[in-house]
């Protein structure tokens, strides 16, 4: 499937962590066919799948301390499942999802990456999950309600949990009097990305052939990968690279680099050009 660049690039800025959904509002029927569509065609690699389960979803969150912070209401949620065989699953899972979820955004729906707080036994009992597979995280789907409820906004600690940390702190490499304006549309993208617990755990080489994304390796896991955060913030920095007519390729790094953007020479381009791609 190729990336809708402009509609995902969009979408960036308006998604928003959701997690309680309105009963009363289901999933109109195309809408649903549309995100499992979307389920379906983006693969872009092969050990990283997702599946759209409509059945049960409430039955598969679970609360961080009873049922405070549990996911409620949604209608549907999408499975995110890796190879555990692969040794670069989390960031794969990580980017393939998230293309997911802006699908989801650009669609009208709600969603929110769920990583710890998920039956994962559940899952496995409504979806087939081989031995090699993990389901590593997955998110509700589904028209969240109007307002958020009181638990809600303390679950984003009254709306902080959006912030980001400025570039700033987060960019090495050439100077920025000497970035091309894509570079700075890229690195907000990529900086605006939804990480777990917010901790925002990458940083960005700038190169004079692209951009390398590499992950912060001090501090807890709790038990979701570092890696699969920095796979999202890699979809946002493609998908901004393409909005401004930058194409390249990913090439996966060892820790604590994790991939490099290689933007393609103008040859290559040509070349693709001309193959219709
Ligand atoms: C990999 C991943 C796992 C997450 N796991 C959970 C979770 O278990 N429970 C939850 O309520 N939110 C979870 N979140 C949502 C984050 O808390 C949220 O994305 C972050 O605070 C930024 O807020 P925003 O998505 O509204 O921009 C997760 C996010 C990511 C990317």
């Amino acid at each position: 499937m190729d990336i809708p660049f402009s509609r995902w690039h969009l979408v960036i800025e308006k998604r928003r962590s959701r997690r309680h959904f309105d009963p009363n509002l289901p999933i109109a029927p195309e809408t649903l066919a549309a995100l499992d569509k979307v389920c379906n065609q983006f693969g872009p690699f092969p050990h990283a799948r997702s599946r759209l389960v409509t059945e049960s979803a409430e039955s598969v969150f679970k609360g961080v301390i009873g049922s405070y912070g549990k996911i409620k209401d949604a209608p549907a949620f999408i499975a995110f499942i890796g190879d555990m065989d692969d040794p670069f699953v989390q960031e794969e899972v990580g980017y393939m999802g998230e293309g997911i979820i802006l699908e989801a955004t650009a669609l009208g729906l709600n969603t929110c990456w769920v990583g710890g707080f998920f039956r994962p036994e559940i899952v496995a009992s409504l979806i087939e999950v081989s031995n090699k597979e993990r389901v590593l995280a997955i998110t509700p789907v589904g028209h969240a309600r109007e307002s958020e409820s009181w638990e809600e906004r303390l679950m984003t600690g009254f709306g902080r949990s959006h912030n980001r940390l400025r570039l700033s702190r987060l960019v090495r490499g050439l100077p920025r009097e000497r970035w091309p304006d894509w570079v700075n549309i890229c690195l907000e993208a990529a900086r605006f990305a939804p990480s777990a617990a917010n901790r925002q755990p990458w940083s960005f080489d700038v190169q004079e052939d692209g951009i390398t994304v590499l992950v912060r390796t001090r501090g807890p896991e709790f038990n979701v990968s570092k890696r699969l955060d920095c796979g999202i913030a890699m979809l946002h920095l493609e998908v901004a690279a393409a909005d401004c007519g930058r194409r390249g390729q990913w090439e996966f790094l060892p820790s604590p680099r994790v991939a490099k953007f290689k933007i393609y020479s103008q040859s290559v381009l040509l070349a693709l050009t001309l193959c219709g791609k």
